[in-house]
C-alpha cells in the first residue's frame, strides 16, 4: 500500500495542491485498491468503495510520465469488471472537471451541477453495469 499512497501524494498533493490531510480518508480502510506496476513501482492506482449495489471509484491517478499510454483506461476497465463480478449494478464517481472526457470515453455520463472539492471543480458521473 505504501506505493499507492506515495503515488497519490505525488499526484494529488504535490501536483494538484490537494491538502495533505484530505488525501487519505476513512474510505481507504473500506476500499479495494488497484495498482498498476512497472518494474515494481506503482505508476497507476484507483480505489473502489461499495455502497450496496453501487460502487464508487475514486483516487484515480497515473504518474505524470506514464500518462496517455492507456494505463488509466485499463485500471478503469478492470475496476468495472471487478465491481460487476462482485454484484455492483452501477459505478459512480466524482470526476475532476478536466478529466470528464477521460471518463466519458469509458461510458460514464455526467449528472448534476459542477461542485468544488478540495479547491478543484468536479462533476458526478455514473455508468450502469451490464451483468
Ligand atoms: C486522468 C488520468 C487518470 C488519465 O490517465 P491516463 O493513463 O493518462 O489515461 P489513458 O491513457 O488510459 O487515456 C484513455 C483515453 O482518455 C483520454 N484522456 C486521458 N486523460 C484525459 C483528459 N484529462 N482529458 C481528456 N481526455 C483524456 C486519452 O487521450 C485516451 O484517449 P484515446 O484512447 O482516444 O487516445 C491521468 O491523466 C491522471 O492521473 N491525471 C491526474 C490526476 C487526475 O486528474 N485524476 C482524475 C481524478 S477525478
Amino acid at each position: 500500500m505504501s506505493g499507492v499512497y506515495a503515488l497519490r501524494r505525488e499526484v494529488f498533493v504535490l501536483e494538484q495542491g490537494v491538502p495533505e490531510e484530505l488525501e487519505v480518508d476513512e474510505n481507504d480502510k473500506l476500499a479495494v485498491h488497484l495498482a498498476a506496476l512497472s518494474d515494481g513501482h506503482v505508476i497507476g492506482t484507483l480505489r473502489i468503495v461499495r455502497h450496496e449495489h453501487t460502487a464508487k471509484i475514486g483516487r484515480m491517478a497515473v504518474s505524470a510520465n506514464s500518462r496517455k499510454k492507456g494505463i488509466g483506461r485499463e485500471l478503469m476497465e478492470f475496476a468495472a469488471a471487478a465491481a460487476s463480478s462482485a454484484g455492483a449494478q452501477e459505478i459512480i464517481l466524482a470526476a475532476q472537471f478536466t478529466a470528464r472526457e477521460f471518463y466519458g470515453q469509458l461510458g460514464y455520463i455526467q449528472e448534476g451541477a459542477i461542485f468544488d472539492d478540495a479547491g478543484i471543480s468536479h462533476v458526478m458521473m455514473r455508468k450502469k453495469l451490464r451483468r
